[in-house]
């Protein structure tokens, strides 16, 4: 199981890894790992969700919203212990896992972060054997994930109050990751 990958400044890997190369040029150590339901980190998650996803829309979390998420996977990025970013997938049928709730710290969001954990979440999905990423993208997070090879289906909707579009992308073991057609 994929516990724990670290994003170096100069490792030559992350030229597939990261887009653009831009965690090298700023030269830093970002690692990416699963956190517990329930732990400190959670708790830093879960705060780090409700600034960056709830508290604009004038929303926040109910207790039974975050009790439900015990069986889900909570994905975090650091820096130097610092929370920069997480995400949680949730299991669903027909090897499809649901990504939800990707969040960047304010001051970190464009400096490929969002993409250093999307693309790690996407092979600990693999490494579960899940075959296919699918998730509803906020209208303003589309073009972030088409970056990254998930594909629009549908017409767009309301969620939490703000458009969004439902997306994909397979998970083939080998070979290229690919977003479903239309
Ligand atoms: C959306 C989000 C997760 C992206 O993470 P990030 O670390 O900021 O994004 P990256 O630096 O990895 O972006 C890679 C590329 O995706 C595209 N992109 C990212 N955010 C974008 C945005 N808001 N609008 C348009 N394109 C965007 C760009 O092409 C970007 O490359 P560039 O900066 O060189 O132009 C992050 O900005 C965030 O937390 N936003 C607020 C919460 C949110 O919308 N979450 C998604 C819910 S579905």
């Amino acid at each position: 199981m994929v516990i724990a990958q670290q994003f170096i400044a100069g490792n030559p890997k992350e030229k597939t890894e990261v887009p653009e190369g831009r965690l090298k040029r700023e030269a830093m150590a970002v690692i990416c790992k699963a956190v517990e339901h329930g732990s400190d980190e959670y708790n830093d998650t879960v705060a780090l969700r409700d600034e960056i996803l709830r508290k604009p829309l004038g929303l926040k979390f109910e207790q039974s919203e975050l009790d439900a998420e015990k069986d889900s996977h909570h994905l975090a990025c650091y820096e130097n212990g610092q929370l920069l970013a997480c995400l949680v997938l949730i299991p669903k049928d027909g090897g499809k896992v649901k990504m939800r709730q990707l969040a960047v710290t304010e001051h970190r969001q464009r400096k490929g972060i969002g993409s250093t954990l999307v693309v790690f979440s996407e092979t600990y999905a693999k490494d579960l054997d899940f075959k296919e990423i699918i998730l509803d993208a906020r209208k303003t997070a589309i073009p972030f994930y088409e970056r990254l090879g998930y594909k629009t289906q549908g017409e767009p909707f309301i969620q939490v109050t703000i458009p969004h579009m439902f997306m994909s992308k397979g998970l083939p073991k080998d070979g290229a990751q690919t977003g479903k057609d239309r």
